[in-house]
């Protein structure tokens, strides 16, 4: 079954060309305009291509929102005559949807020049129903055999006070809860572009940050706290104690929390700052140097706050810092050391070896693109996405959730080794990656999966569609995802089947990726295992052609 998951997924990926006419003689597909209606997407979606059929493309059913009461399909023949045709429409309630209309008729030519048609799809506005329209077309060949097209789409029907208005603009619709039927895309190598159908089975995963005091959070949070297999040489270097802080907020739920600072503790005074790197309002990254008994120095990075901090991010710096205590992973940033003297800000210590931010990294290779500076070529991008997953995939293993996995949490060095880091002070460092929905919590919401939104919901599969996004800012040198969407909007815009679109010149192959992250329904999107396997052959296949 896992082997077939992997075939399955790279297949969408990489799907081969089946069905092929004898000879390229058609293409029919759907327009731009079409694809930026019905998938809100800036690319054409082809079926037959010089005759040869996207059987995946044709397998999927193409939800078709509220607004939208017409299909526009594309074709022409490319034999240097017409080619016959028979087409027609099923549709699955009558009562719901009218007849739909063809404005060609049933039986006709495939002209040689290109010609759209459409098919309208009229809500009776009697019912709220999702439609079933099955679109059969036949087609002879020049050497006489029929292929039959089947096109699917599921038509939602609202119910309308007025048949008139039937441009009413919607989205308050009850897209129906039990059977949410939104899609995600994805595009195949040749430049298809594949879609199907998530069902949204909402599932609810491991308590939210609202639960996170629940004690058996906590557990899951914390089960690798047993004894740090901590690096050897770290642990000598950080090994001398200091006594516990009495801030406030490091209560009852933080003996863990306690016991690993306990572990960390170094002398404030080896700790030298020398440049800030990063600054917030009150967050400060440095870099800086500590110096170990026996006079060797190491560089390292300190993660700080300055004195008009509150008790509370005091506390979130900690806890968050904390986050990748004791883990031992190359492409993982792991705290070395912690140092807490009362009325003063905790430095938290990480090593250093020419970091940058990634995220400040790929802004500035965009800022320079006219000099001489770096720019990131496709096997980079996929070279560090691969560095990434087997971060994630060893976090996953330790059974930790990132939950905020982004490039602003990840640090890269000159040879572009990429490490992922906790999301400490990140909130402050990168305000405008952060929003407030009503509450009080400041959270990645364009980052997050759709199950996060809504119920804050994290799993391994919430991680992936961060891992998506993440991807997209690898291929815009770091641009805004969704700018233009307002965070309040950000759980509707999802649910009516809108993703990030494709970057330019971003290749479809790690498009195809990303889109599948942010799959609908999290038991769809890939696993980093699988991701991993698709990553590879695809770097595998740059590798080839260079
Ligand atoms: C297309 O051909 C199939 C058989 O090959 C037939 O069952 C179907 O009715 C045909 N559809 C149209 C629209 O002619
Ligand atoms: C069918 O209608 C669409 C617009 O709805 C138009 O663009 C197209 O040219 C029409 N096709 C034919 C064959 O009349
Ligand atoms: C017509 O299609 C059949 C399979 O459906 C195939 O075996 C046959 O070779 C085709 N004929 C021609 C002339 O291509
Ligand atoms: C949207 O929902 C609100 C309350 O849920 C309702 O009062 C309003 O009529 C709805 N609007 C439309 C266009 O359905």
């Amino acid at each position: 079954m896992y082997t077939n998951l992997v075939c399955k997924f790279c297949l969408y990926i990489w799907w081969s060309v089946s069905g092929d006419f004898v000879n390229s003689y058609m293409n029919m597909y759907l327009n731009s305009d079409e694809v930026q209606k019905l998938l809100g997407l800036d690319m054409e979606l082809y079926y037959v291509t010089n005759g040869k059929i996207n059987d995946f493309a044709l397998n999927f059913v193409v939800p078709v929102p509220p607004k939208v009461d017409a299909l526009h399909f594309t074709w022409e023949s490319l034999s240097g005559r017409p080619l016959p045709y028979t087409i027609n429409v099923d549709i699955s309630n009558p009562l719901a949807l009218g007849t739909p209309k063809l404005n060609i008729s049933d039986t006709g030519m495939i002209p040689t020049i290109t010609q759209i048609f459409s098919v309208s799809l009229p809500c009776s506005g009697v019912v709220v129903a999702e439609v079933n329209i099955v679109l059969t077309v036949n087609i002879t060949s020049p050497n006489s055999n029929v292929t039959s097209l089947t096109f699917r789409r599921k038509k939602i029907c609202r119910k309308i006070e007025s048949l008139s208005n039937t441009h009413v603009l919607v989205d308050n619709i009850s897209y129906n809860s039990n059977s949410v039927n939104i899609f995600y895309i994805a595009v195949g190598c040749a430049g298809f572009l594949i879609a199907t159908l998530a069902f949204c089975v909402v599932v609810s995963y491991v308590k939210g940050k609202k639960d996170r005091r629940d004690p058996s959070d906590n557990q899951a949070h914390m089960t690798y706290v047993t004894n740090a297999a901590r690096n050897p040489n770290s642990t000598s270097s950080y090994g001398s104690f200091r006594r516990m802080p009495s801030y406030s907020l490091i209560d009852e739920r933080s003996k863990d929390l306690q016991e690993r600072i306990a572990e960390l503790t170094i002398q404030r005074c080896r700790v030298r700052l020398n440049s800030v790197i990063l600054e917030g309002t009150f967050g400060r990254v440095y870099l800086g140097s500590y110096s170990e008994e026996n006079g060797a120095e190491e560089e390292v990075l300190v993660k700080t706050v300055t004195d008009h901090a509150s008790q509370i991010q005091i506390s979130l710096l900690l806890q968050e810092g904390m986050f990748m205590y004791s883990l031992n992973h190359k492409n993982i940033l792991t705290i070395l050391g912690v140092s807490i003297e009362d009325q003063t800000a905790p430095f938290l210590l990480y090593p250093y070896h020419s970091y940058k931010n990634l995220k400040v990294f790929l802004q500035k290779c965009k800022l320079n693109s006219e000099g001489v500076a770096h720019t990131l070529t496709t096997q980079e991008v996929v070279d560090m996405a691969l560095q990434i997953i087997q971060a994630m995939q060893y976090l996953h293993k330790k059974h930790l959730w990132h939950k905020d996995l982004a490039a602003r949490n990840c640090v890269v060095d000159d040879k572009l080794k990429i490490k992922v880091t906790d999301n400490a002070l990140s909130r402050d460092l990168f305000p405008s990656d952060y929003h407030c929905l009503g509450d009080n919590e400041n959270r990645p919401i364009k980052w997050m999966a759709i199950e996060s939104l809504l119920q804050k919901g994290f799993s391994p599969c919430s991680d992936v569609w961060s891992f998506g996004v993440l991807l997209w800012e690898l291929t815009t040198l770091a641009q805004q995802p969704y700018v233009e969407i307002d965070p309040f909007e950000m759980a509707a815009y999802l649910k009516d089947g809108y993703r990030l679109a494709q970057p330019i010149n971003c290749p479809d192959e790690l498009f195809a990726v990303m889109a599948y992250c942010w799959a609908m329904n999290p038991e769809e999107r890939p696993t980093f295992t699988q991701l991993q396997v698709c990553l590879q052959e695809f770097y595998a296949q740059l590798i080839r052609y260079v």
